[in-house]
């Protein structure tokens, strides 16, 4: 298959390259690092381009931007790649307040140009869409919770699981970033709805893993790990730090959309995430991080929480492990800490 990777530095992006082009197929990476635009250079993706390219011999690397409606359109026409993965975004729901045309222009024209570059061009290619928990707003914060020592935890049986699918994406706090997820997560269903176009929006919780450039706006458990090594003060924005998230390693993404891949539906959506087992609050990350680099984690409480965000969150998993049986979660939290130190590790030493 010929592969187009939008956004193929980035965390997902580059761990979905290197999963297809182990499988032989022709990459084609497109990627203008942005993010040391929308981040400065600790946001910087280019380490990454240099690493595909020195190692992966059927990868192709475009340097384009995707708000370049053309270039997109002529891009798609020349390639017709047989799968697109769209993972390029401006990814922070706090830097999208400071840049909100950018934010928009980025995260819902770019997708709809990449979406009408398919339907003129590859109309039967599969296009997957890395959306976000951040769609559903707030609106998990109002479900009724219980407090533990270290963790915020769903209340009510129903939701044991974690959110659904069916969860409500209407009338609460989004953030900017959140809306224009919203727009792009609609508008990609639509394609697939109107125009029978196979599409998939994954509803990420925590995406993460070794490659992620991760920064104080995005990127909690990365950075909260390079925080630890570099025994930086990491700052909790209040929920007294028991505010849970679900996390899931890179490549567990990478082997789900490998799946939707080989038995493509249209217009689906689904909460991709660590599920409950890979939940943590952010204290009980201080202690697993603890555990493994033995240098206790130094930090300050903020009282007033980042805006909208959210108290307890885990994705319901059930719906994707049913529509792919042979999917499913193949890396522990742990296991996921422990790749994150070590590449910190040897990031920080170069
Ligand atoms: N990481 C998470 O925790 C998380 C959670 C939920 C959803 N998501 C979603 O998953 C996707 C991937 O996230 P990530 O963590 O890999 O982000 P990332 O920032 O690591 O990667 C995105 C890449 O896209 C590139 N990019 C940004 N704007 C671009 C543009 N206009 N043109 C070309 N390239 C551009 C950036 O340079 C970067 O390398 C995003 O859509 C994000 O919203 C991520």
């Amino acid at each position: 298959m010929k592969i187009l990777v939008t956004g193929s530095c980035g965390l997902i992006g580059s761990e979905v390259c290197i999963y297809f082009a182990k499988q032989e197929h022709k990459i084609y990476g497109v990627d203008n690092n942005q993010r040391s635009v929308f981040f400065g250079p600790q946001g910087d993706t280019s380490w990454n381009q240099k690493k595909l390219q020195s190692t992966l011999k059927n990868y192709e690397h475009i340097t384009i931007d995707i708000r370049n409606r053309q270039g997109v359109l002529d891009m798609v026409e020349q390639i017709r790649p047989d799968a697109i993965i769209h993972t390029a975004a401006q990814p922070s729901h706090d830097r999208a307040a400071a840049i909100p045309f950018e934010d928009f222009d980025t995260n819902a024209v770019g997708t709809h140009n990449l979406l009408e570059a398919v339907r003129r061009s590859c109309p039967e290619s599969s296009f997957v869409h890395m959306s976000t928990n951040k769609v559903y707003g707030d609106a998990p914060n109002y479900l009724n919770l219980q407090e533990s020592e270290t963790r915020w935890d769903y209340a009510d049986n129903i939701f044991e699981h974690g959110i659904p699918e069916t969860f409500t994406i209407d009338q609460s706090k989004h953030s900017l970033f959140g809306a224009s997820k919203v727009a792009a997560d609609i508008m990609v269903q639509e394609y697939g709805r109107y125009f029978n176009i196979p599409t998939c929006c994954l509803r990420g919780g925590c995406l993460t893993g070794p490659n992620h450039s991760g920064v104080e706006l995005h990127g909690f458990l990365s950075y909260l790990i390079k925080c630890n090594l570099e025994k930086k003060e990491y700052k909790i924005f209040g929920y007294k730090g028991k505010q849970v998230r679900d996390n899931i390693h890179s490549l567990d993404v990478a082997l789900f959309i490998d799946n939707f891949l080989k038995a493509p539906r249209i217009a689906e959506v689904y909460n991709l995430g660590g599920g409950k087992e890979n939940s943590c609050s952010i204290l009980e990350a201080f202690s697993i991080t603890e555990g493994i680099t033995n240098i206790p984690q130094v930090y300050t409480y903020v009282e007033e929480n980042r805006s909208g965000d959210h108290i307890c969150y885990y994705s319901d998993l059930r719906k994707m492990k049913e529509h792919y049986p042979d999917w499913d979660i193949t890396k522990s939290l742990q296991i996921t800490f422990e790749e994150i130190v070590d590449s910190w590790h040897k990031r920080l030493k170069n």
